[in-house]
């Protein structure tokens, strides 16, 4: 499905990305894994799992280091044909107790993270006249929780970004697609969640009576990373085992 197709993925060393990482890889595109300098050793194993894979140190809020390593990757491989923007960060807090550099950290990591990685790509995707952009958001965009306000709203401005950039670069034959994933069985997922008896709850009010898996992510990121999704843009796709139905 993917075969020729170059993918970079970024926060790839571990949960969500890591899975799509593996999965694209499984449905044929060569992949390139980025993650902040500390994960460089899970980053190094889930490469090895995968087999022919390129590692990259990098921060998605560093403008100068990502247009380094979208060069080099596009100097290696020739193209960079799908984009994954996955990294992201939670860390809950109710809004009244919220610090400034949390709020100004979630937005940079996963807000503007995403903005700098798709600015960083599009020149050479419009050239190809070709491209696919995944935005991993969250139902945490459609609808707020207590404590994740900060986190909601990047979250909803991820989707938001999503359909704006659709417009703006469809005539190019680029596609620019959100997933919104429930929750996840991740270190993030987990922490979030924080105890046996919230994993329970959190199942219980899906449709499907389970958490979901990283690996629960991968079909829906194949499909918005390959031709079958063609004629598909500016979409934000719950991934959530039925807890949203809008
Ligand atoms: N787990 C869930 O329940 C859930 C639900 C909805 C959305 N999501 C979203 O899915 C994505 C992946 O989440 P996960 O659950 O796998 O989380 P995770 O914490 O397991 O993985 C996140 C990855 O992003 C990386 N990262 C953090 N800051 C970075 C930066 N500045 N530059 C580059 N990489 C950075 C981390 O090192 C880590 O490898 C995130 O965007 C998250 O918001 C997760």
């Amino acid at each position: 499905m993917l075969q020729g197709k170059v993918a970079l993925v970024t926060g790839a060393s571990r949960g969500i990305g890591a899975a799509i990482a593996a999965g694209l890889a499984t449905h044929g595109a060569r992949v390139v894994l980025c993650d902040l300098a500390a994960q460089r050793r899970h980053s190094e194993a889930v490469a090895a799992k995968i087999g022919d894979a390129l590692v990259y140190d990098l921060d998605v809020t560093d403008k100068s280091a990502i247009e380094a390593v979208v060069n080099d990757v596009t100097a290696k491989c020739g193209s960079i044909d799908v984009l994954v923007n996955n990294a992201g960060i939670l860390k809950p807090s109710r809004l009244e107790d919220l610090g400034e550099e949390t709020w100004d950290a979630h937005f940079a990591v996963n807000a503007k993270g995403v903005l700098l990685m798709t600015n960083a790509v599009l020149p050479q995707m419009r050239a190809r006249k070709n491209g696919r952009i995944i935005n991993i958001a969250s139902i945490a965009g459609r609808q707020g929780v207590p404590t994740q306000g900060h986190y909601a709203a990047t979250k909803a401005t991820v989707i938001t970004l999503t359909r704006v950039y659709a417009q703006e670069v469809g005539e190019d034959g680029i596609t620019v697609n959100a997933i919104c994933p429930g929750i996840i069985a991740t270190e993030m997922g987990r922490n979030n969640l924080g105890s046996e008896e919230a994993e329970r709850y959190w199942a219980g009010v899906t449709a499907l009576r389970r958490l979901g898996d990283p690996d629960d992510i991968v079909g829906p990121a194949a499909f918005f990373a390959s031709e079958l999704s063609g004629f598909v843009t500016g979409q934000a796709l719950n991934v959530d085992g039925g807890i949203y139905f809008h």
